[in-house]
């Protein structure tokens, strides 16, 4: 039972609602721990090979929530680690794709970020505007935004607090692509059915690779993409899939 998410299994695909469209969404603790635990839930269930994580057509999330942190302190915020349960999410070996509507703002745009590909709307709105509040990102924005869209950017929209459009952010790696804003979540939820049926194991070292591209060198990043690659020929999976291949018809892929 879950307050401030929906969640929906749709054959491999599991699908979570951010609801609470009287803050537009806002991501305060409860909403972190139901996600993080929906997520930690179905992680390991070989009956789900996708994740999708969707908002309202005006939010998919406009921060983390304001007035729930408005009055902490310092030591509040210490002792607590806020938002540190978010890096449960990126622990998620299932890949998760984020659905966004409308405002992405703060936390929200960072919720969008830690998922491992944005799909937006074409009226979505992106933007970091903790500076207006007398703070700065404290989702990994600062961090994750400057690998996607590079350093000046990622300044200009710190510093200024500016939304950028869905165009924008396709334009500059934000967002992998953009669907008319009715359509948007039928064609993410789409995009993870195809997901979710290729091999769990080869999508999730396909997860582990590309974001090994985020943390190593370039030497050190092929090396383990190669010895992974090798690791693949000890799965029913890779045999599968090339015998489907060569006898032309659809592999049948197990997740062994
Ligand atoms: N936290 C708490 N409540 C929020 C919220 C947030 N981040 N964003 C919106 N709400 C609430 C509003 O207070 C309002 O509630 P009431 O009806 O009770 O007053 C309700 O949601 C609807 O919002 P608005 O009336 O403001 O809607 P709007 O259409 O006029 O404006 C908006 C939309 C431009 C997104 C505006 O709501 C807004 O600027 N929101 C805050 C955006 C923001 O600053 N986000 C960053 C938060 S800090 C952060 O995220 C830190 C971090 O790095 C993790």
């Amino acid at each position: 039972m879950t307050d401030t998410i929906l969640v929906e299994k749709l054959d491999r695909v599991v699908h979570i609602t951010l609801n609470r469209p009287e803050a537009l969404n806002a991501l305060n603790l409860k909403v972190m721990d139901e996600v993080t635990a929906t997520l930690e839930q179905y992680d390991s269930d070989p009956s789900v090979g996708c994740f999708v994580i969707s908002g309202s057509p005006k939010a998919f999330a406009a921060g983390a929530d304001i007035k729930e942190m408005q009055s902490q302190s310092y030591t509040d915020m210490l002792k607590a680690n806020w938002f540190a349960g978010w890096d449960k999410l990126t622990r998620t070996r299932t890949p998760i794709l984020a659905a966004v509507n409308g405002y992405a703002l703060g936390g929200g745009c960072e919720l969008a970020m830690m998922c491992d590909v944005v799909y937006a709307g074409d009226r979505a709105k992106f933007g970091q505007p903790e500076i207006k509040l007398g703070v700065i990102p404290g989702m990994g924005g600062s961090q994750r935004l400057t690998k996607l869209v590079g350093k000046s950017k990622a300044m200009d929209m710190v510093l200024t607090g500016r939304m950028m459009d869905a165009e924008e952010a396709e334009r500059s790696g934000l967002a992998a692509r953009v669907f008319p804003a009715d359509e948007l979540v039928g064609e993410v939820l789409k995009i993870a059915a195809e997901i979710a049926g290729f091999g769990k194991l080869a999508t999730q070292t396909a997860k582990e690779a590309v974001n090994q591209a985020e943390e190593m060198g370039i030497s050190q990043g092929v090396l383990f993409e190669r010895r992974t690659f090798h690791a693949l020929f000890a799965t029913a999976d890779q045999k599968e899939g090339m015998a489907a291949f060569a006898e032309k018809r659809d592999p049948d892929f197990k997740g062994e």
